[in-house]
């Protein structure tokens, strides 16, 4: 059964709106509520005829503002079962579209993607792997825990940081996605409930969420984890696993604190809770800044989850779970009922780019130059939009003065520029005042994709509620 809103209800959401004139007013304060989820998504709007009376406005004020909505993206009409909330582009644009190639013309800047370009010395570790392969050409090619060289290199990764770390305890996946995918197959069901943040990079909750577990979203604020929020989520669902991105949080760009870590890890041991701990962003530390120690140093039952995608280059599609001892078996178990290991080739390469720091570090100050050309730009053509300087990882989490992040997405990609807007993120609904904006192209091209957001921005802006604001195209990744 769908949910409903009562009129009272909504008279007090949208307390005194703007009556110059009194339907737009209505219908821009509603899609404000819409969009930051303080109405939820698939909500039944009172009749026209209720809220009339509850406003005390003319019928054909609440029949404007319904019609505005409709028009917008932000309702649409049941055949006799009413109005309904829904965002423009409807659920589908709750997915991150990084899989959905550029519109095609050419001109157009992909910032949908958090996912940088390969750095210099990624074909030359190709060209070296390419003459230790003969070797393992007489065999049969499938290594369901991962080559025992990558296994032995990321565990020595692992012990740099703190954690000392056996190479039997590593499965190297097809990338860390697959890797929340295989121990949410290998350890929940449809009975069991998966803690997770929002906003969260959609596409691990969605893979979570596909062996049937129940997810339970906490927020992430602006300023960072809501650790009594997160407490009193677990004591309320017990849930089996919780899916956390301590470094570099994606989208927010958060890095938890040590003394976060103890007290999250504490809340987890009381309801024997196990963190499934997302690592893909963490060896991006554009400031020279010593990162926490790993999550599972404070609860040794921790499952995480590491990638190359981002540390080197997302076309290895490597990644990897380091888990106890006693849960390795049931990993690899559940790893044989979906791809019996990760290509050899490139399981060499990501070998050799482990044995020295070289890359990475070319890849950092990459990253950083592009970091601070963004937050400049942004901040010399968007003063409007707030963000935190992130210390890492690869993208501003700006929040707009308005909630119009879909309504942006969508002039912004008619503009030829293409992000992500803040539902893309959000675990529950709403978050619409947000984009996520990445740094993962060149300095100009970024450059030049903020003038197109500002311009986009500006349209979005005057529309206010009356200008249209339907998705250019429906997205699906
Ligand atoms: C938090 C997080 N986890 C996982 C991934 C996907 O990693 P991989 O390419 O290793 O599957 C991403 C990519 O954006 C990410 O941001």
């Amino acid at each position: 059964m769908s949910q409903t809103i009562s009129a009272t209800r909504v008279a007090t959401l949208v307390g005194a709106f703007d009556r110059s004139p009194a339907y737009a007013g209505l219908a821009e304060a509603m899609t404000e509520l819409i969009g930051d989820g303080r109405i939820g998504l698939g909500v039944r709007l009172p009749s026209e005829r209720d809220l009339t009376e509850v406003l005390d406005v003319s019928r054909t004020t609440v029949t404007r503002a319904y019609q505005l909505l409709r028009d917008g993206g932000y309702a649409e009409a049941r055949r006799g079962s009413g109005t309904f909330t829904q965002v423009p582009g409807g659920r589908s644009r709750a997915h991150d579209r990084a899989l959905v190639p550029g519109t095609g013309d050419g001109d157009t800047i992909d910032l949908n993607c958090a996912a940088a370009s390969a750095p210099p010395g990624i074909a030359a570790a190709y060209a070296a792997a390419v003459t230790e392969l003969p070797a393992y050409l007489g065999g049969h090619g499938y290594f369901p825990a991962g080559l025992p060289a990558l296994q032995a290199a990321i565990a020595e990764r692992y012990a740099a940081r703190g954690l000392p770390t056996d190479p039997g305890q590593v499965v190297v996946t097809a990338g860390a996605l697959a890797a929340a995918a295989l121990v949410a197959q290998a350890f929940t069901g449809p009975r069991d409930r998966v803690l997770v943040e929002s906003p969260v990079y959609p596409n691990a909750t969605q893979a979570i969420s596909n062996s049937g577990a129940r997810l339970r979203a906490v927020p992430v604020d602006p300023g960072g984890w809501d650790l009594d929020a997160v407490g009193a989520a677990l004591d309320e669902v017990r849930p089996t696993l919780a899916y956390l991105i301590p470094d570099f949080q994606n989208p927010t760009g958060h890095v938890m604190s040590e003394a976060d870590r103890a007290t999250y890890a504490r809340h987890l041991r009381r309801t024997g809770t196990v963190a499934v701990v997302d690592e893909a962003h963490q060896s991006l530390a554009l400031d020279g800044q010593e990162m926490p120690r790993p999550f599972a140093a404070f609860d040794p039952r921790t499952i995480t989850l590491g990638s190359a995608s981002k540390s080197h280059w997302g076309g290895l599609r490597l990644g990897w779970i380091r888990a106890p001892h006693e849960q390795v078996e049931r990993l690899t178990r559940a790893r044989l009922g979906l791809d019996l290991g990760a290509p050899v080739m490139e399981q060499l390469v990501l070998t050799r780019l482990l044995a020295n720091d070289d890359v990475v570090e070319r890849h950092r100050d990459r990253l950083r130059e592009q970091r601070d050309a963004l937050l400049a730009a942004i901040t010399a053509h968007l003063p409007d939009w707030r963000f935190r300087r992130a210390g890492g990882g690869l993208a501003a989490w700006c929040e707009l003065p308005l909630a119009r992040g879909t309504a942006l997405a969508t002039e912004a990609e008619r503009r030829g520029v293409v992000v992500a807007p803040g539902p893309a993120f959000a675990a529950e609904g709403g978050l619409d005042r947000f984009v996520r904006v990445p740094w993962s192209r060149p300095a100009p091209e970024l450059e030049e994709a903020v003038r197109r957001l500002a311009a986009a921005w500006g349209v979005v802006r005057e529309q206010g509620a009356a200008g249209p604001r339907r998705p250019a195209r429906v997205m699906v990744a």
